[in-house]
């Protein structure tokens, strides 16, 4: 059995039930507040599901690389391995405000200190990237597929203790994450996500802080969900408010399960504000060639989760066309995965954004700009990184071609 905690408060118990599945029960007296999810107010009867985990509870689940490393270190004892034992490995040290502790235990979130100017500038010797794994992988309750980790920056941390806001002594909890890739399958993924990000950042959109490693092996991101006081905001991704499992992230549409679902959750007066940065994130998504936009990279951000939620910043933004070139869209739009030309997202935004035909041609517009700009920051940076070349050419072209056919760009 785990015990859940919502920030830093004790919220209820999961444990595992029937064959396969899990029951989650609020403990008595919970306040409404302590709600883990927005999908799951404070309730008498418990919440059980047939197989797995709820989807809050799945959502930050190490995949890939990270949950095999965790699973070949933690079977032994048992010989088996399933998403409650990986749960309570990672519970500890988790992004958003939910953490899990054994049925008797405090929470003690400590996460060790890892100098991010360290990662970034290679100052340690041999085999960087293992030893990050090795040493982070069981704080690291983060999902995903490429390997990555959850790191606590001193710097960053000796900033936040000492923050005039500071509530919680106890702040032990982790400051970044940190991106790596794997070199057999995704070429120069870190450099990839970097211009990818940079063009998020000047369509206006809300982009936490992001450094490239000076060898390109790795993206350091800032946590948007930590704020400045140590403590941690509400997260939850669109498979969570989809009430899909992690497996099933891709399965949906733009317009139902990523537009109109953050109408029905948000509950907000910046519902119109955010409803254009999702449009222009999804029509981003499209020129930049991304077809890794599923469930699980968008996501709302909340202080209060009775409260309003808004659009997460953009996270996860790859030129995927680049090492698959017959890529298409992670979901569907009109029924289709294939990447829309310009008529089809401007439909999109007048039917889901509800946006004037004059406003959508801007933001259209201001992706194209913002692409041509980035455009002429890749050629340098291939000069100095002859390893991005083959890359970085194929991301040059990818762009012209997405821009021409999803934004009716002419440049
Ligand atoms: N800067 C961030 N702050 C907090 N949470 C984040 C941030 N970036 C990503 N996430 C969360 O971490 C998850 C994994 O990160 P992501 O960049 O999507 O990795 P991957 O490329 O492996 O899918 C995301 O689905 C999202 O929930
Ligand atoms: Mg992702």
């Amino acid at each position: 059995m785990l015990k859940v905690w919502t920030d830093g408060a004790e919220s209820g118990l999961v444990d595992r039930f029937h064959e396969r599945g899990t029951s989650f029960v609020y403990l008595p007296a919970t306040a409404v507040e302590r709600a883990v999810s927005v999908t799951m107010p404070v309730r008498l009867p418990s919440w059980d599901i047939p197989y797995g985990l709820a989807p809050i509870f799945e959502m930050n689940l190490p995949e890939g690389v990270l949950r095999e490393r965790l699973r070949l270190a933690f079977a032994k004892a048992t010989g088996t391995f399933d998403e409650f034992d990986l749960l309570s490995v990672v519970g500890r040290s988790q992004l958003g405000r939910i953490r899990y502790t054994g049925e008797r235990e405090q929470l003690h979130e400590e996460v060790p200190f890892q100098s991010v100017d360290e990662i970034l500038q290679r100052r340690r010797d041999g085999d960087l990237f293992r030893y990050l794994i090795d040493k982070f992988s069981s704080f690291s309750g983060i999902s995903g597929v490429q390997p990555k980790i959850l790191v606590r920056d001193e710097q960053a941390s000796i900033a936040l203790s000492t923050a005039k806001a500071r509530l919680s002594q106890s702040y032990r909890g982790a400051t970044h994450i940190v991106k790596l890739w794997d070199a057999n399958e995704y070429l120069q993924l870190a450099a990839n996500e970097h211009f990818c990000l940079n063009v998020a950042g000047k369509c206006g959109l809300d982009v936490p802080r992001y450094q490239l490693a000076e060898d390109g092996m790795a993206l350091v991101i800032d946590r948007f969900d930590l704020r400045t006081d140590g403590t941690y905001r509400g997260l939850e991704d669109f498979c969570v408010l989809n009430a899909r499992r992690t497996e099933e992230k891709y399965r949906g549409s733009y317009e139902s399960s990523i537009m109109k679902r953050l109408q029905e959750f948000a509950n907000s007066l910046h519902i119109n504000q955010d409803m254009e940065k999702l449009f222009t994130l999804i029509a981003l998504n499209c020129a930049i060639r991304n077809g890794d936009a599923h469930l699980k990279n968008f996501a709302v951000v909340y202080d209060d989760v009775l409260g309003e939620a808004r659009l997460a910043p953009a996270y996860d933004l790859v030129t995927t066309s680049v090492y698959l070139p017959q890529d298409s869209m992670a979901l569907t739009l009109n029924g289709t995965t294939r990447w829309p030309d310009a008529k089809e997202l401007r439909r999109l935004g007048e039917t889901r954004m509800g946006g004037s035909p004059a406003k959508i041609a801007q933001i259209l517009e201001h992706i194209a700009d913002a692409m041509s700009e980035v455009r002429e920051q890749i050629r340098p940076y291939i000069k100095e990184h002859p390893e991005f070349k083959e890359i970085g050419e194929r991301m040059i072209d990818e762009w012209e071609k997405g821009a021409a056919h999803s934004l009716a760009a002419i440049h």
